[in-house]
């Protein structure tokens, strides 16, 4: 097994969780007689700085020259009042776009050591295992016209879906249902945009190819409702672009914090990996970030580029485990009752390879 792997870093947190991400890929290869072979680019607010652009063209060259591309997180307050094309964030939607991904698979799974951590009650979140399949290339992110026109005090973008994109992400939400729990809740705003209909609509179309599989609909929000009240009655999630971006941060209040929850970008050129949090300015460079979302993202290219399976299911294992050590870095020990050992980000990912190594010599 070979594996061209590129990491965009990118700004803050990025370059501290992808390292531990790439450490725990790197001990699978040792353990497993792989080659993961890895090359590392600039993107966001470091290529703005040291290029000019968010995406150098050096950067997108390798990532579609690659099998897999992790990606850090981009984005940080000195660039906030920059145009929109020029800032952090259109780096991402380039490479995004260009990578050519359209689903973009965010699971939430409830870690039962956690439960103390969120302001939820642990029978509420108790098993709670969601998968979020988010639509990455269309709606608001990307439909024209946009623009803001500042002498009018006007501006606009524009939601705009194809049949056909809703039909191909539709597909792999119910594909992935049929793996699972076998439902799918469509989650669409139908009561007010025509954009929702066409939604609703294709992905009733499309249900009929999965008889065996159990389909929902819910208005955006009262799904934003639902997830907090009772998140373990939902499987598979599908939704559009924007609405996919807000539920699944709402995720991490399930999760016990938006650093445990990672993603994968699929059905384009290359697969794109990349933890669902943000670059967290107010905490970067201190080695305070929770890098177990970005490990698990690295779980994820196992499972969706290497075909490594086990060893993606080795890797959940080790979080779980040292989770219920009672390691936990200080985004997941908030009050900290028990005095559990609060970790900075490598002292995590130690922890996370060292057990991932008795799991995978012993197994
Ligand atoms: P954020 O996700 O960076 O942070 C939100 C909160 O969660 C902060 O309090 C932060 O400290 C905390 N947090 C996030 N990840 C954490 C981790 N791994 N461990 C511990 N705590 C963590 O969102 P924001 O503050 O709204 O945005 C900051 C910047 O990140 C913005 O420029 C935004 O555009 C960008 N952003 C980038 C991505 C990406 O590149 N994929 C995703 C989201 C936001
Ligand atoms: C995410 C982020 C990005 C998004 C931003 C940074 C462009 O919030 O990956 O969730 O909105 O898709
Ligand atoms: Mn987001």
């Amino acid at each position: 097994m070979k594996l061209k792997i590129l990491v965009t870093a990118g700004d803050g947190i990025g370059p501290e969780v992808t390292n531990e991400a790439v450490a725990v890929l790197n001990e699978v290869a040792a353990l497993g007689g792989y080659t993961f072979e890895f090359d590392s680019k600039r993107i966001g607010g470091v290529a703005i700085v040291a290029d000019g652009t968010p995406l150098p063209a050096d950067t997108l060259a390798a990532a579609l020259d690659s099998d897999a591309v992790l990606l850090g997180a981009v984005g940080g307050n000195e660039f906030n009042s920059m145009p929109t094309d020029k800032r952090p964030e259109a780096g991402l939607l380039q490479i995004r776009s260009a990578l050519g991904g359209f689903a973009n698979l965010r699971p939430a799974f409830a870690f039962k050591e956690l439960a103390v951590n969120s302001p939820l009650r642990p029978e509420v979140i108790d098993g709670a295992d969601i998968l979020f399949v988010r639509e990455l290339l269309g709606g608001l992110y990307f439909g024209q016209p946009r623009d803001w026109n500042r002498e009018a005090g006007e501006a606009w973008n524009t939601m705009r879906y194809t049949k056909g994109e809703v039909v191909r992400v539709a597909r792999v939400a119910f594909e992935l249902a049929r793996k699972r729990r076998k439902k799918v809740t469509s989650v669409d705003k139908a009561n007010v945009l025509e954009v929702s209909q066409l939604w609703r609509a294709t992905v009733i179309e499309v249900a009929a190819d999965f008889p065996d599989v159990e389909l929902e609909h819910q208005y955006v929000d009262a799904m934003s409702m639902h997830l907090m009240n009772r998140p373990r009655t939902f499987d598979v999630v599908v939704t559009e672009n924007l609405f996919g971006d807000i539920l699944s941060d709402e995720a991490g209040v399930i999760t016990g914090s938006l650093g445990m929850l990672p993603s994968a970008t699929i059905g384009g050129k290359v697969n794109l990996f990349e933890p669902v949090h943000g670059s967290a300015p107010d905490i970067a460079g201190k080695g305070l970030a929770n890098p177990l979302g970005a490990i698990l993202t690295a779980a994820l290219i196992l499972r969706h580029s290497a075909g490594l399976e086990a060893e993606a299911v080795a890797v959940e294992k080790a979080v779980r485990k040292v989770l219920e050590q009672g390691f936990r870095t200080p985004d997941l020990a908030r009050d900290n009752p028990q005095g559990l050992p609060v970790l900075s980000t490598t002292e995590m990912g130690a922890k996370v390879r060292e057990t991932l190594k008795t799991l995978l010599v012993n197994a």
